[in-house]
């Protein structure tokens, strides 16, 4: 068979297997093969064979035209796949680092018209252009960091007009630069100034103008929802959702963040894609999530950034059966880190997970989290030819060094499009 790229001779070609169709859960979430001395053959966009170098390079036919790249010694892995960012956004806050070491709570920071609202304020200010052009950049610095793929909600509007202006201008940052985005509504991050002391009033804007236009225009995949003490409430969120679901749209949550709510049962009775946060999540949230198979989007860059002293029970859920994705939550505010590899080292130390189980958050069950698990997040033949070769003798390394990128080569769609 032809192939227009080969990547040979990787030490440990790492990835899932057969776990397209629903993601890992349980036992199954530290399940990888690994192929020793492994390589993967590409035809156009597409993986064509994977396996031991000898067994690929004798199915394979090679050409003047086929590009070779050997991998010697390195580890390769599917592109990565960051299933929860707020990467369209307009301004920066470190100006509220002072705040937050003076110990200034970040829900206070937002009920004095900070936090969210001071990227509202920003987001409304700046043209699409400014938008699209910081979202280019942040892409090219998540793809220069191994990840290909990215959801990307909307949320720092607020109103039609912006909200709007967001979710196009996530969808030009899509199509001028190689990591794919799949697009989040979420109108209800938080009650917008004009609005303050009335969520109800300000939601009635969400269902009434603000879906109808996200979907007759298509610019949503799904729609989230932050459901949060003084922010919107377990009812006032599953109206929000109610409504979205109707016309059409997948359902994520900002649930059990700090105060728990129920924002996991709501999910789980909404039969909602994915739950995420989940830091203070109950026994009984647990539970139905297993139960309904909602993907547990954990966050732990901002558990880290907002210094809460307990991370989200990773190993309760993954015992309990919820199968785990990780995100960075790529966002202005709680988390302005954009580096999955990052996630890596945090997720070992402080979510206790292996680094198989954190390899398959980030791939295979990531690429679940955004409705894509049938196209990508794993090396496997028919696969998008997203991937990554990490400067890294095996996948454990990955997880023992921290602060450095450790990428080499990143091929998205079958092209090389980043080498170091
Ligand atoms: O996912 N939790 C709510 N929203 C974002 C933070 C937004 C911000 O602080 O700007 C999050 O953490
Ligand atoms: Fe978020």
């Amino acid at each position: 068979m032809k192939a227009t790229l080969i990547v040979k001779n990787a030490a440990q070609l790492v990835t899932s297997v057969g776990a397209s169709e629903t993601p890992l859960a349980g036992e199954l979430q530290g399940e990888l093969t690994v192929y020793e001395n492994g390589s993967v053959a590409v035809d156009g966009d597409k993986i064509v064979a994977v396996g031991t170098t000898a067994e690929v390079l004798e199915r394979v036919e090679t050409g003047a035209e086929t590009r070779v790249v050997d991998a010697n010694g390195q580890v390769v892995l599917p592109g990565l796949i960051d299933p929860h960012t707020h990467v369209v956004f307009g301004g920066s806050r470190e100006h509220e680092l002072a705040l937050k070491l003076e110990g200034v709570p970040y829900l206070e920071i937002l009920a004095r018209g900070g936090g969210i609202l001071s990227s509202v304020e920003a987001t409304r200010a700046a043209p699409k252009e400014e938008l699209v052009a910081c979202g280019i950049k942040y892409c090219l610095q998540m793809l220069a960091q191994g990840t290909t793929t990215a959801e990307a909600k909307s949320g720092y509007g607020l109103s039609t007009e912006a909200e709007i202006k967001t979710l196009q201008a996530v969808r030009q940052v899509d199509s001028a630069q190689p990591v794919n985005l799949v697009p989040t509504f979420l109108g209800a991050h938080a009650v917008p100034k004009e609005y303050k002391g009335d969520p109800d009033r300000y939601l009635d804007l969400v269902i009434e103008e603000m879906l109808p236009l996200v979907v007759e225009h298509n610019l949503a995949r799904y729609c989230d929802v932050f459901c949060e003490e003084g922010v919107f409430t377990v009812e006032q969120s599953r109206r929000v959702l109610l409504a979205a679901r109707d016309m059409g749209l997948e359902l994520k949550i900002h649930a059990d963040e700090i105060v728990p709510l129920g924002g996991a049962e709501l999910a789980a009775e909404l039969g909602a894609v994915s739950a995420d946060h989940l830091l203070v999540i109950g026994d009984e949230g647990i539970k139905r999530m297993a139960e309904e198979g909602v993907i547990a989007v954990i966050l732990p860059g901002t558990t880290f950034y907002l210094r809460e002293e307990h991370y989200a029970p990773a190993r309760k859920m993954i015992e309990a059966g919820v199968p785990v994705a990780l995100a960075t939550d790529f966002n202005p505010g709680s988390s302005p880190n954009n580096n999955l590899q990052l996630i890596i080292n945090i997720a070992c130390l402080y979510l206790r997970m292996t680094p198989a189980e954190v390899i398959n958050a980030i791939t295979i069950n990531a690429a679940h989290a955004v409705g894509r698990g049938a196209e990508i997040g794993s090396l496997e033949e028919g696969k998008k030819a997203d991937l990554v070769i990490f400067d890294a003798p095996n996948y454990d390394y990955l997880a023992y060094r921290y602060g450095t990128n450790l990428v080499n080569r990143v091929i998205k769609n079958g092209r090389l499009v980043v080498e170091v």
